[in-house]
Order: structure tokens, then C-alpha cells, then sequence
């Protein structure tokens, strides 16, 4: 597990390799990132590695599920760190393609799911999820892999993954990843990067405020109140705003009452102009 995994880059190539491993019988693996690997994207190559015998991982930072005021043009690219990286992880091959390949002259066709891509991060980045249904929908059509990992990191991504390609009859198997942390409890980010030495200390007070809104909410606590409580201490612990904290139904994250069968809370706050993403599941008492 040292040599680096090679790196192709037209879906020609990937499709020729994809094909070889299925004629000697293999089963495959998909991991897409937008690459600046850390241990939140190593983590899932390990867990889906432990599934199939083949994994891809994609490296490709989409323009179209990024919004007009955010960070696309500062966000990390960093392959040679990156293909480094997944030399110690059982990664077989890197397809990162240009954005050429992935959106030629002419592109028009989109992949838009209504509902649970609506609310929250929906809300608050309109387009956003459209466009990584679409980029997502086109790297399992470009790869058929018999299962692909999305990380619990981002949970609306994945139940609205979960959601297009139960719709679209995608015969891939879309697995969950654990969110996987910092010391300080801070979910891997690859913006936590952007973050001052002083902001890098608020934001590990995030998942701890939600820790303790989780604890409140299995003592009983109304759930609205808890909501406002959390919201009320992250500004207090020095976030700059949040966006929403939101306690929901775990699979169609709309706001519940009560907390009969578990439920999910999900939160974003933002440092400076960064916008910090965590959830954590809350039990049925
Ligand atoms: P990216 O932010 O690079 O994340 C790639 C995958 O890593 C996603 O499935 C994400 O949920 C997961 N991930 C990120 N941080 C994690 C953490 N701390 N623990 C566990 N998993 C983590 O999400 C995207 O890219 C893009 O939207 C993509 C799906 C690639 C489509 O462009």
C-alpha cells in the first residue's frame, strides 16, 4: 500500500480499467471528493475497501454545486499531497478529470431533486444540491461501482444521493460513512483550513454545544427550545451566525416535535465567512 494509485482522467480511461476489473471478476468501490484529502476521506476509502475489492476514489472540485458568492475559486487543490495521501489507503486508482471532461461545451442536462433538497443547506445555498446530484449521477454512470461511500459528515448530501438514485433505478449501493473528528471533537473539514488559530479554537466548542442539546433533548427538553439554546451558546462561544439548528426526522430531515423513533440534529454556524457543517444522532429515550 505505498506505491501511489494512478491517476486517470478522461472517462475513456476509467471505463477501460473498470471493464478489465469486471472481466477478472472484480467487485468496485466509488469515494467521490473534491480532493485536500484528511482523514474524514481516508476513513471511507478504509470502510468501503472492507466491501469491494477495487476502490476509485474521484478527485474533482464542481463548479456547479458551488454558489456565486462561494469559495470555488480559493478552494484547496492539492493532488500530489492528495495521491500521496491515498498510497497508504487501499485506493486503487484516481480519476480526476478536468472540468472539460466532466461539463464539455454543450452540457445542458441537470439532476434536480425537490423535497429534502430544498431544506436546510437547500435553503441556504440554492443550487447547491443540484449540483451534486447531477455530478454525482454522472460519476456513477461513468464508473458503475457496485457501491459508493458518501461520509454522515454531510447528511443531507447523502439522503439526497440516497433519494435520486432510488428515483433513477441507479443499481449502485449507496453506503454511509462515519463522521470522523478532530482531537477536540471539530468534524474534518477541508475548510477548517481557512480557519485562524483563534477560530479554529471556537469552532471546537460546535460539536460540544451540540452534544450538550442531544443530552438535553433525551432529558425531556421541548425541542424548540433546545434548538434556540444551541443557537443562543454558539454565539456565545464566538460564532459569528448560524444558519440553522435544526432537530429532524433522521431520513426526511424535516423538523420534528417529538422523539419517538431517534432523530437527527443539524447544525450550521459560521467563523469569519466559513461556514462550519455538524449533525449528531439523538436516540429515542
Ligand atoms: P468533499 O467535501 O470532498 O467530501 C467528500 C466525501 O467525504 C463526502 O462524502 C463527505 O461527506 C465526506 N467527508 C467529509 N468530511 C468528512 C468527515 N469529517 N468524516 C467523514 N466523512 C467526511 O462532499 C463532497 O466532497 C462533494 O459534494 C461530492 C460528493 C464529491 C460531489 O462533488
Amino acid at each position: 500500500m505505498t506505491d501511489n494509485p494512478p491517476i486517470v482522467r478522461t472517462v475513456g480511461e476509467l471505463r477501460a480499467q473498470v471493464n478489465s476489473w469486471r472481466n477478472e471478476g472484480h467487485t468496485i468501490g466509488l469515494v467521490p471528493t473534491m480532493g485536500a484529502l484528511h482523514k474524514g476521506h481516508l476513513s471511507l476509502v478504509s470502510e468501503i475497501a472492507n466491501k469491494v475489492d477495487k476502490v476509485i476514489v474521484s478527485i474533482f472540485v464542481n463548479p456547479t454545486q458551488f454558489g456565486k458568492n462561494d469559495d470555488l475559486d480559493k478552494y484547496p487543490r492539492r493532488e500530489v499531497d492528495d495521491q500521496q495521501k491515498l498510497a497508504q489507503t487501499p485506493a486503487t486508482l484516481i480519476f480526476a478529470p478536468t472540468v472539460e471532461t466532466m461539463y464539455p461545451d454543450g452540457h445542458c442536462t441537470g439532476v434536480t431533486v425537490s423535497g429534502i433538497s430544498e431544506l436546510l443547506e437547500g435553503a441556504a445555498r440554492p443550487g447547491h444540491f443540484n449540483g451534486v446530484a447531477t455530478i454525482v449521477s454522472k460519476l456513477l454512470l461513468q464508473s458503475m461501482p457496485d457501491i459508493a461511500i458518501f461520509g454522515e459528515k454531510d447528511y443531507q448530501q447523502l439522503a439526497v444521493i440516497r433519494q435520486f438514485a432510488r428515483d433513477l433505478d441507479i443499481p449502485t449501493e449507496i453506503m454511509g460513512g462515519k463522521l470522523v473528528r478532530e482531537a477536540d471533537g471539530l468534524a474534518y473539514s477541508s475548510r477548517n483550513t481557512y480557519l485562524s488559530t483563534e477560530e479554529r479554537q471556537i469552532a471546537g466548542k460546535f460539536n460540544r454545544i451540540l452534544r450538550n442539546a442531544v443530552d438535553a433533548v433525551q432529558k425531556g427538553q421541548n425541542l424548540r427550545a433546545t434548538e434556540k439554546e444551541a443557537s443562543t451558546a454558539l454565539i456565545a462561544a464566538g460564532f459569528l451566525a448560524v444558519d440553522y439548528v435544526s432537530i429532524a426526522d433522521k431520513t426526511t430531515l424535516r423538523q420534528l416535535d417529538t422523539i419517538a423513533n431517534g432523530a437527527q440534529i443539524l447544525a450550521v454556524a459560521r467563523i469569519g465567512d466559513v461556514r462550519l457543517l455538524d449533525n449528531m444522532a439523538i436516540e429515542a429515550p
